[in-house]
């Protein structure tokens, strides 16, 4: 009868990948379930074997339960929702599958294994499948235990036989899988690693990025491990031809290849991103850099009658939208795509808004938006949030023109927009979607550098 669940990550099939707390943990399970995939990887069942038989001492008594692996359709002609659709329903049929023997096991037979491939961590199913079937024990009043060893993985392998570290100094890691790379890469994700790439998709890069280096390997941590490494453009041949030949020989093939893009030349300037700055004021208002507290000034401008009535759909923000908004504020400012601000009564300390500046459109171009609370309105705040923040946007971030709109009927914020300076240049007919499905024509204004007062009244 079960008592525990084990998954233990063994490596890339030789033995000598086994953790030594893998080790220890091997000769505790009385059942290992190893899905049976078909005659493809017979060769990592047959690897599975191998650890089992080189690692577990005589006396320790198992047996091997291969499970028919649910048949799974393919996954290249999915959409997203397909396809996370198709796993879902592919892990179901696999927890009744293994529920299945579960329920048959032996009385003596209390701990189950599940051997996977590399390590858990990386692209498998095997612990959203254990929390599954613990779950489902719990649900009949069984307590199943469970646990998790940590096994070498492909990238782990692939950077040790190329000799690499994986990312360089103080950068992040970006891991993906082939499905996605194409639609996602750029070189400023830094090193990116790919997995589950059925189609070394890496080849349609190679025309845009030829100078990425690609460190390739294949059946890492077997005899017939292979590596390429090479400027993409130079080596992607070489990578396609040893791949299909190496398919050709064993029927199935598993790569995994780091793409890491030249290092910049340090005179080039990286991306910019909008200085930082202190608290702004004209000591009415303070404008300061939106942070992850400020999230509630975030929802509640958001969430009331005048201004749901001029939003483009008129839903209002969860909590969690807010506090998603607040949060990625910082990163977009040092991103330069958007320098996010709130309004606080700089007497109070109170929330009172927000006011952004999105970088759009040609070089040196801002577009403002901004909002105020209702206990604050009628009262100037939009004007001297807007002059505080032109005159950061001109003095400090270097940007030459700010442009700002509102829908015609929207005639407060025109005003506010007229106070601090900026100049209504035209009406963009039908340019704002309503709530009602109905579209508003845009009054749209700018200020430049050269028209820029700080003390202009309208
Ligand atoms: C389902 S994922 C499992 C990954 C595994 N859990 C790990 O930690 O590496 C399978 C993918 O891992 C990579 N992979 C697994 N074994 C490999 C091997 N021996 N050599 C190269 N890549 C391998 C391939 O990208 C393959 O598509």
């Amino acid at each position: 009868m079960i008592e525990r669940i084990r998954v233990i990550g063994i490596g890339m099939g030789d033995p000598l990948h086994v953790t030594g707390e893998a080790v220890h943990a091997l000769s505790t399970v009385d059942v290992f379930l190893v899905a049976d995939k078909g005659d493809v990887t017979a060769d990592l069942v047959a690897a599975r074997q191998a650890v089992c038989d080189a690692l577990i001492p005589d006396e320790h008594a198992y047996r091997v339960v291969e499970v028919t692996d649910p048949r799974r359709g393919p996954d290249a002609e999915r959409d997203d929702t397909a396809y996370d659709r198709g796993v879902r329903d592919w892990h179901a049929a696999r927890v009744d599958a293994y529920a299945a023997v579960i329920d048959g096991l032996a009385d003596a037979e209390t701990t189950v294994g599940f051997l996977v491939w590399g390590d858990p961590a990386f692209y498998d199913s095997t612990i959203r499948i254990v929390d599954a079937l613990v779950e489902r024990y719990a649900a009949s009043g069984l307590t199943v235990d469970h646990d998790v060893i940590a096994g070498i993985s492909a990238p782990q392998l692939l950077a040790a036989r190329h000799r690499i570290p994986l990312n360089r100094i103080g950068a992040p890691i970006h891991v993906t899988t082939g499905r996605r790379l194409v639609d996602e890469y750029d070189p400023s994700l830094g090193d990116v690693v790919v997995m589950l790439d059925g189609h070394l998709v890496c080849g349609q890069l190679a025309d845009a990025f030829p100078d990425v280096e690609l460190y390739w390997g294949a059946y890492l941590g077997t005899p017939d491990e292979v590596l390429v490494h090479g400027p993409l453009a130079h080596v992607i041949d070489e990578v396609r031809h040893v791949r299909a030949q190496a398919r050709e020989r064993h029927g199935w093939v598993m790569d995994t290849y780091l793409l890491r893009p030249p290092a910049v030349p340090p005179e080039t300037p990286p991306p910019s991103g909008f200085p930082d700055t202190e608290a702004l004021t004209d000591g009415i208002v303070t404008v300061r850099p939106l942070a992850a507290g400020d999230w509630e000034v975030v929802r509640d401008e958001h969430n009331n009658e005048e201004s749901l009535r001029w939003d483009f759909v008129g839903q209002a923000c969860t909590d969690d939208e807010a506090r998603r908004q607040a949060s990625q504020a910082r990163r977009e400012w040092r991103r330069g795509r958007a320098a996010r601000f709130v309004m606080v009564d700089a007497v109070t300390g109170e929330g009172a808004g927000v006011i952004n500046v999105m970088r759009m459109g040609p070089p040196g171009i801002g577009l403002v938006g901004y909002g105020v609370l209702p206990a604050f309105r009628g009262r100037g705040f939009t004007t001297r949030a807007l002059r505080l923040v032109s005159r950061w946007a001109f003095e400090e971030a270097g940007l030459e023109r700010l442009e700002l709109g509102h829908k015609v009927q929207n005639v407060a914020s025109g005003k506010a927009a007229a106070r601090a300076g900026f100049e209504a240049e035209g009406r963009l007919r039908q340019r704002l979607p309503n709530p009602d499905g109905t579209r508003s024509d845009e009054i749209y204004y700018s200020l430049t550098r050269e028209t820029f007062s700080p003390e202009a009244d309208g």
